[in-house]
């Protein structure tokens, strides 16, 4: 079986920090040519530096249509195609349910579920074009699995939904070779809990089985392995990385 991904083409979003940056770093040291996306241009460029190969920084939000259709375009501009999307942006405002705003429920699905449908679509055809290579990876969480109560009721049904598109998609893209997978990572240390109070991460880490959280490179190498070829037959799967905090 292959698993050369040397000279494959990835774009990541909500790479410049976290879990994006440590799969940016995971596809890089496998030979692909990664674009790293992100609307926070600090830091963006040495991030993408630090990465190491070639990668591409593009500041972009990925909410706006505009944006995301600059950002594929210019990845493919740039390497000459696209065969792999990680849709990892995400926001999560821990905000509790009667204290949610309107403005800030489609903030988050404007991020977390819009953003992942958009650059798929704008993705698509190159994906396409890549045949049994393409590869698609949706960055859900274990609370869209479980609901959030302290991640909040908007930030995991953004999540949910992203499990939704994720399978759509991959009945959808199936006869095209495409395959369409989520993660769904438990607790990750990385700025998004570094925000949490202690509070929050004592009762969290206290649930979780290995007790502790997740590194960042733990979720990036599931990535790596979704999108080699030893995982040529797994699509519109959700895969728990969550230290058993949540069990099927
Ligand atoms: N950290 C966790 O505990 C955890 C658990 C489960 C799932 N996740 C998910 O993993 C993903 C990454 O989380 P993280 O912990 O690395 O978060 P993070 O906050 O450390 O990094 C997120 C990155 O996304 C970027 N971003 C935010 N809005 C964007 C937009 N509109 N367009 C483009 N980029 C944008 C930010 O600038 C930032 O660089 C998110 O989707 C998050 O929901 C995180």
């Amino acid at each position: 079986m292959r698993d050369d991904l040397s000279g494959r083409i990835a774009l990541v979003t909500g790479a410049g920090r976290g879990i994006g940056l440590a799969i940016s770093s995971g596809l890089a040291h496998q030979g692909i040519q990664v674009a790293m996306i992100d609307v926070d241009p600090v830091g963006l460029q040495e991030a993408a530096e630090s990465v190491g190969g070639s990668a591409l920084a593009v500041q972009a939000d990925v909410s706006r249509p505009d944006d995301v259709q600059r950002a594929v375009d210019q990845t493919v501009e740039h390497f000459g195609g696209l065969a792999i999307l990680v849709n990892n942006a995400g926001i999560c405002p821990m905000s509790d349910f009667a204290s949610i705003t309107e403005a800030e429920w489609d903030r988050v699905l404007a991020i977390n579920l819009k953003g992942a449908f958009l650059c798929c679509q704008a993705a698509l055809p190159h994906l396409r074009r890549s045949g049994t290579r393409g590869r698609i990876v949706n960055m859900a969480s274990v609370a869209g699995e479980m609901g959030g109560v302290s991640t909040g009721a908007h930030y995991a049904a953004s999540k949910a939904g992203l499990i939704g598109l994720s399978k759509s998609l991959a009945q959808l893209l199936a006869a095209d070779g495409v395959t369409v997978n989520c993660l769904a990572p438990g607790t990750t240390a990385t700025d998004l809990t570094a925000a949490w109070s202690e509070a929050d991460l004592a009762r969290v880490r206290d649930k979780i089985p290995l007790g502790r959280l997740a590194q960042p490179d733990e979720i990036a190498q599931m990535v790596c392995f979704l999108v080699s070829d030893k995982a040529s037959y797994i699509t519109g799967a959700t895969l728990d990385i969550n230290g058993g905090l949540y069990l099927r």
